[in-house]
């Protein structure tokens, strides 16, 4: 059963493009990282299976290159959200916009998730939402920990940003689909740069609400990859 945890009226109202269409040249492992294992599962499935348990999904749009797939269409069969496909593009956001055509008409809402973010928690993704249902653009964040500095191109610190007003972006990305579209057409007209989806939306002078999220909200990488073989190493142990 999916659960409904507020039962507000917001059920079945978002479209969550989950991207999974990246190659991880970054991290050099023999897959694209979003499908190493986590605790049994690609980790790309934690967060769909996430998404595909909430209320407020209408549907999920996986963006992956067409040879995995049957990884997604198998973990389908077990959910009661429909789940369509779209082809990733060369960068992150060709990849969004790929996702964005394949979006229902009817939906209110459209959540971008890195499915290399298995780690996202249902009342952080709930409290993201229900802010961009008001602000019409919301991206969940944490406030940085680290001193933050600037340093031009010889290597020397230009300033140190204060960190009060510095936050860490993360996924879900949440933003109406008109305004969506209407980002997309002005980026692709004056060819800006853009780096993450609110940015799109921050190009249309549209003010993007910062919903505080969890730390634990973690981007795979090297190092959490150690982590993930030594949990899945663990837990190995404990079934067993
Ligand atoms: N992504 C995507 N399409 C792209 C690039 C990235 O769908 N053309 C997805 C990735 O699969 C990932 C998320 O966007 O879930 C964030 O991207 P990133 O962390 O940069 O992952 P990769 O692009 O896979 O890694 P790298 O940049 O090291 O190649
Ligand atoms: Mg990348």
């Amino acid at each position: 059963a999916r659960d409904d945890a507020e039962g507000d009226g917001t059920r079945q109202s978002v479209s969550v493009i989950l991207l999974a269409g990246g190659k991880g040249t970054r991290m050099g492992a023999n897959m694209p990282k979003q499908y190493l294992p986590l605790l049994g599962r690609p980790i790309a499935l934690h967060s769909f299976q996430t998404f595909a348990h909430m209320m407020e999904v209408l549907e999920i749009v996986v963006v992956c290159d067409p040879s995995y797939r049957d990884i997604f269409e198998e973990a389908a069969k077990d959910v009661a959200v429909p789940v369509k496909f779209a082809i990733p593009g060369k960068e992150r956001q060709d990849s969004v916009r790929s996702g964005l055509n394949e979006v229902a008409n009817a939906t209110k809402l459209v959540c971008v998730h890195d499915s290399a973010r298995p780690l996202v928690l249902a009342k952080d993704i709930r409290k993201v939402l229900k802010d961009a249902a008001i602000h019409g653009a919301a991206v969940l964040g944490v406030p940085v920990k680290a001193t933050i500095k600037e340093a031009a191109s010889d290597g020397f610190v230009t300033k140190t940003l204060d960190r009060k007003y510095l936050w860490e972006m993360q996924t879900p990305q949440v933003i109406e689909p008109e305004l969506l579209r209407r980002g997309f057409e002005l980026v692709e007209r004056e060819h800006l740069e853009v780096t993450d989806d609110v940015s799109i939306v921050e190009h249309l002078k549209h003010l993007v609400f910062i919903t505080e999220g969890s730390y634990t909200n973690l981007k795979v990488h090297f190092h959490l990859h150690l982590w993930c073989k030594m949990w899945n190493l663990v837990h190995a142990l404990v079934v067993i």
